[in-house]
């Protein structure tokens, strides 16, 4: 409702149109446009009334559309569709459900709030509605389950250039699945996969970006940790702007990393990795040692050297818990 009233407002880019001019033009009455102003207001948009002078736009929401966002897509063509929830409890619990149902290769799931965001390891993902992006990847990758983790390493650098894209802010990745601006976590990945023995069903690659979240939104003791593109850059950032370029990036990303496998992408992870050279504390399995990070392998295994040890190791699969800045 009120998407003629919508387009008219916008065209009068902030001056005021009379009440009797919009219901001429729209062919309604004073009342039912005073109705749909109301329902715009209800989705976010700011319009002003005035007695005497009529409506007036003052802001546009910050809305996630689906016309909008295909419109901006410079690779239309790899993405299926869009399933878009104002909110859900997770838009990783989504996907997967829509592909028990057989939903398509390439589908995205996006929501505006999540009651129930997580993140690796259990933790919660503070999914607040309206500044953020929470969306989820479905995909069904012709690929060897063993190398199915690679696609959050994968995700993590299409997401990266696409920041340094929309900001001109410099992003740093420590693996295997956190994306860090001036130092601080901005994004993380959550990939969640089924498969049989020898054969991946399909990989949801789950993305939370702090994208307008203020500091003061963020739990007392994530205050010091996180960021946003708009903390970080200084300025506010249209979401579907975000999430247009992430996703052309991604289909460049995947493509590059079916056909070359992770190698291809190597360069773009090692120009970004946070912890190369790095000392820092590794979690893997029930242990936890101190050690030096030396860069990731074509497998997107992380080296690691522990301390007073001569060897390096590959590591497929931890958490590191402290790195030196
Ligand atoms: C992490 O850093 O631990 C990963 C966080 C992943 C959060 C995203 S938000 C969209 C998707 N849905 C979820 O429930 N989690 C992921």
């Amino acid at each position: 409702m009120g998407e003629l009233l919508r387009r008219m407002l916008e065209e009068c880019e902030g001056r005021f149109v009379s009440g009797q001019e919009i219901g001429r033009r729209l062919g309604t009455s004073r009342a039912a446009v005073w109705k749909q102003v109301q329902a715009l207001r209800r989705r976010g948009f700011g319009i002003e009334g005035a007695r005497g002078a009529g409506y007036r736009l003052l802001g546009l929401p910050d809305l996630i559309e689906e016309k909008e966002l295909f419109s901006r897509l410079s690779r239309p063509d790899f993405w299926k569709a869009l399933v878009f929830f104002p909110v859900t409890d997770s838009t990783n619990s989504r996907a997967a459900e829509l592909a028990g149902k057989g939903a398509a290769h390439a589908t995205v799931v996006c929501a505006d709030a999540q009651t129930s965001g997580r993140g690796r390891l259990g933790r919660k993902w503070e999914s607040p509605p309206g500044v953020n992006l929470y969306l989820s990847l479905l995909l069904r990758p012709p690929l060897d389950p063993v190398k199915a983790p690679q696609l959050t390493l994968v995700a993590a650098i299409a997401l990266a250039a696409a920041i340094e894209d929309v900001s001109g802010l410099r992003a740093s990745l420590k693996w295997p699945n956190d994306l860090f601006l001036s130092g601080r976590k901005a994004a993380g990945i959550l990939a969640e996969m089924a498969a049989d023995p020898d054969c991946l069903r399909h990989v949801v690659i789950g993305v939370g970006l702090n994208v307008n979240a203020e500091s003061s939104g963020f739990p007392a003791e994530l205050r010091e940790k996180a960021t946003s593109l708009k903390i970080s850059a200084g300025r506010p950032f249209r979401r579907v702007d975000v999430l247009a370029r992430f996703l052309d990036s991604f289909a460049e990303c995947y493509g590059a990393f079916m056909s070359g496998g992770f190698k291809a992408l190597l360069p773009e992870w090692n120009r970004r990795d946070a912890l190369l050279g790095k000392r820092v504390l590794l979690r893997h399995g029930l242990e936890e040692d101190r050690g030096r990070a030396l860069g990731v392998d074509d497998s997107g295994q992380l080296l690691f050297r522990r301390e007073g040890a001569h060897r390096t190791v590959k590591v497929a699969s931890g958490e590191i818990l402290e790195f030196e800045r």
